[in-house]
């Protein structure tokens, strides 16, 4: 099965952005990763609400928002109301992580938990349910550009194991580092959802580098 495509618009152009969601409409992109950053629980600041609305007002596909913020629970209505279908918080940054799953459900929204590098899969064993996507670092979170972390695979693999124990329809997405180089290793290990930001921005093509992201096949 071919993996869904989340192209992360962190590495897009600014200055054009309704352009690079337009070029995203017309690529076989699955969704629009969306980074929001509040330089608090990542060491970085993107932007928040006006963006996020400006994208989804010309995008075609379903915005993933991707909150690496403090006290994701203050605005999961606004980032709803922002366009976002699959909202992920970290499970860094939640306190209360079952009711604020439960909360973005409420809204009508996916439900999505990021976990950071040194986050054991195993965490997530009693919520496992709750969640309809794992966002699992494969770099720390805060920069786009950086080197993929290769302990990634073998976290893919338990998770998938926990997945399947628990009869669960979790889906898996990788953020961070993703290339058509080690894609391949991802969907072995049982990857379902695949972020790239600067190794589809910083390409030649585009368009291309996401059709050929979506033709990988498993190892
Ligand atoms: C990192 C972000 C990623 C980032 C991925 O904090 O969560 O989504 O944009 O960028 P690349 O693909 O360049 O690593
Ligand atoms: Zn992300």
């Amino acid at each position: 099965m071919s993996p869904l495509i989340a192209p992360s618009i962190l590495a897009a152009d600014f200055a054009n952005i309704q352009k690079e969601v337009e070029m995203l409409n017309a690529s076989q992109a699955d969704y629009i990763h969306v980074d929001i950053m509040d330089g608090v629980f990542v060491p970085n600041i993107s932007f928040g609400f006006p963006v996020t609305e400006a994208i989804n007002r010309h995008a075609k596909k379903p915005l993933d928002v991707h909150l690496m913020i403090v006290n994701p629970d203050n605005y999961l209505q606004a980032f709803r109301n922002a366009g976002a279908e699959v909202i992920s918080v970290h499970y860094e940054a939640c306190t209360h992580l079952h009711r604020t799953l439960q909360a973005i459900s409420g809204l009508g929204a996916k439900a999505g938990v990021a976990i950071n590098p040194h986050t054991p899969v195993e965490l997530l064993s009693d919520v496992i349910q709750n969640i309809d996507m794992v966002c699992m670092m494969s770099v720390n979170p805060g920069f786009g550009g950086q080197k993929f972390i290769e302990n990634t695979y073998s976290k893919i693999s338990r998770l998938k194991d926990l997945i399947l124990a628990k009869g669960a329809s979790t889906k898996i997405e990788i953020d961070g580092g993703v290339t058509l180089q080690n894609a391949p290793q991802l969907l072995a290990a049982g990857a379902d959802v695949l972020v790239a930001g600067s190794f589809v921005f910083n390409s030649q093509d585009p368009l291309d580098t996401i059709r050929e992201l979506k033709a990988v096949t498993l190892v």
